[in-house]
């Protein structure tokens, strides 16, 4: 254990030393099947030869200016990131919980621009957005709030998946401007909405003039089997971020906006030294073209699909096994019990997995999961999880 870092992660007694595509190997040589992809980051797997190429010629030519000049590669990624997700306008920022600060920030313009003195935007129980200040307020977890107080106001919190706590907000709350939703909330457990729970939001929100702002920090870039989640449904959001997986691990953000949340920010409303830089957003361009050339959400909903009927089929008769959801490959597997240690007995076997709200195993595998990898993760995970159960 290294002492001079801060005690911010309980890591696990294992570090990498490279990787290729699903396959990791640690500094021992010892080889791993990366079903987490970093937590939803390498969607592209391990040094993908589009990325890598990407990343070293940019690095050889321009890492950084400025954003008080031109950036040809931040225009270019601005341009296909738009119409890959339908929206206008974009702004890069370098993290998740950067770009859900941006997406609050425009809420807040909103609000205040039509004379709304406190404006105030609805979050959902179990949700994550980030660990600034503004965006551990808007997450609904005390674990992430606990000691950070006083929290940023101007939140209001529901149930998720709960429309009718939504409208009783919209009856009783004159001050809400937006809507800030995870289309399928991911560290408060994989969780599902119902299918009329998106279109249900963009309905009450043009009703009440409000903001559907979508957090598709983790959702997004394929993984659940479109290019962004919210394209399962016919809607668009009003703003929506992403982050993890848009440079593949080069640290990038961007919140995206059309119609007149798009037309808030002037100059001098927000910004970020390195937002948006040429290194980061060549990489990400490449990443964007190789998901979108490769149509690698057709992978992720096939690939998804395996993955969860196997784990169902080997797993639906065991006791304390209670259900697998998710979409294409965000993939939780929820238990009757904790099952933390699960993580470190599929470490032991060459298997990454994470387990979110306690007692859901989370998978997130590179999109470019083989099927033959695909089944080793369903059988080795599916014994493990047999004998954990069995031996409770
Ligand atoms: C849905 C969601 N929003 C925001 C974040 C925060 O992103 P970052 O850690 O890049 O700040 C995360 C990270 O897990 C996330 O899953």
């Amino acid at each position: 254990m290294n002492h001079s870092l801060m005690t911010t992660y309980n890591r696990l007694p294992v570090t990498f030393a490279r990787g290729e595509g699903a396959l990791l190997w640690d500094t021992q040589d010892k080889e791993y099947l990366d079903a987490l992809s970093g937590i939803a980051v390498c969607n592209l797997g391990h040094a993908h030869p589009a990325v890598t190429r990407a990343l070293c010629e940019q690095a050889g030519r321009l890492v950084h200016t400025s954003n008080i000049y031109g950036i040809a590669s931040q225009e270019a990624l601005g341009d296909t990131l738009t119409a890959l997700a339908g929206m206008d306008k974009v702004f890069f920022g370098n993290s998740g919980a950067e770009a859900n600060e941006a997406a609050i920030k425009l809420a807040r313009l909103y609000g205040n621009q039509q004379g709304i003195k406190s404006p105030a935007i609805v979050v959902m129980d179990n949700s994550f957005h980030g660990r600034t200040l503004a965006t551990l307020s808007a997450t609904g977890s005390r674990k992430v709030q606990a000691g950070f107080e006083p929290l940023v106001q101007g939140f209001v919190r529901v149930p998720y998946g709960d429309l009718a706590a939504l409208k009783a907000v919209a009856e009783h709350k004159p001050d809400v401007v937006a809507v800030m939703v995870e289309p399928i909330q991911g560290e408060g457990g994989v969780n599902v909405p119902p299918p009329d729970y998106l279109p249900g939001i963009r309905k009450l929100c043009d009703d009440k003039g409000w903001l559907m702002i979508l957090d598709e920090i983790q959702t997004g870039m394929a993984r659940t089997g479109r290019m962004f989640a919210y394209q399962h449904y016919d809607l668009r959001p009003d703003v929506m971020t992403v982050a993890k997986a848009l440079g593949n691990g080069v640290p990038i953000g961007a919140c995206l906006a059309q119609g007149a949340a798009a037309e808030l920010f002037g100059p001098g409303n927000h910004g970020s030294t390195f937002g948006g830089n040429p290194l980061a957003c060549t990489t990400a361009l490449a990443v964007c073209n190789t998901i979108s050339g490769e149509r690698l959400w057709e992978a992720a909903e096939t690939i998804g699909n395996h993955i969860q009927e196997g784990l169902h089929s080997a797993l639906s008769d065991v006791d304390g096994f209670v259900e697998v959801r998710g979409r294409g490959l965000m993939i939780g597997i929820q238990l009757d019990r904790p099952c933390g240690e699960l993580v470190t007995g599929a470490l032991a076997q060459g298997l990454l997995i994470n387990v979110t709200a306690d007692s859901v195993v989370r998978l997130l595998p590179p999109l470019i999961t083989s099927v033959a990898q695909a089944d080793q993760i369903v059988s080795t995970l599916s014994s493990l999880v047999r004998d954990f159960l069995a031996g409770q």
